[in-house]
């Protein structure tokens, strides 16, 4: 089975309740239980943290456990070289995830230091972007 964990940071908990014009009324335990359900093919983890240096461990806790990553880092994104030196260090295919079009906003928004270490990122496209992330490990990870 395909093992995929998603990794959301700061102020993603809030989701729901944090700017529903920006991120939607959603909050994200309720979508990770139907994107459980969509993709049950696929052994799924979640992990969230507000602090940089958890999400770090967390990263490193990945090494040979599994196969894919998903992370939206929230605001780290755009200053946490350490984040990114940890999503380049593990060496497991990761994609980025922003629930909203970063490259529409603020112009702080729109340097992301962890693009450059993912296969690929995908903005803008709401809460599903974790479902067409989960869709492209299942489409591309072949298990020995
Ligand atoms: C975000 C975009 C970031 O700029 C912001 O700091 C977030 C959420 C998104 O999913 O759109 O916390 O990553």
């Amino acid at each position: 089975m395909i093992k995929v964990a998603i990794i959301n940071g700061p102020n993603l908990n809030l989701l729901g309740i944090r700017e529903p014009e920006i991120y939607g009324t959603e909050r994200f335990e309720d979508f990770y239980e139907r994107l459980q359900e969509r993709y049950f093919q696929v052994s799924m983890q979640y992990f969230q943290s507000n602090v940089e240096g958890e999400l770090i461990n967390f990263l490193h806790s990945c090494i040979g456990k599994v196969n894919g990553i998903i992370i939206n880092a929230g605001a780290y994104t755009h200053t946490s070289i350490a984040l990114a030196d940890a999503v380049g260090a593990i060496n497991i295919p990761t994609v980025e995830v922003h629930i909203s079009n970063v490259l529409a906003r603020e112009k702080y928004r729109k340097t992301s230091y962890i693009s450059a270490k993912c296969v690929g990122s995908i903005i803008g496209l709401g809460l599903e972007g974790y479902a067409l992330a989960t869709q492209y490990f299942i489409n591309t990870i072949t298990l020995q």
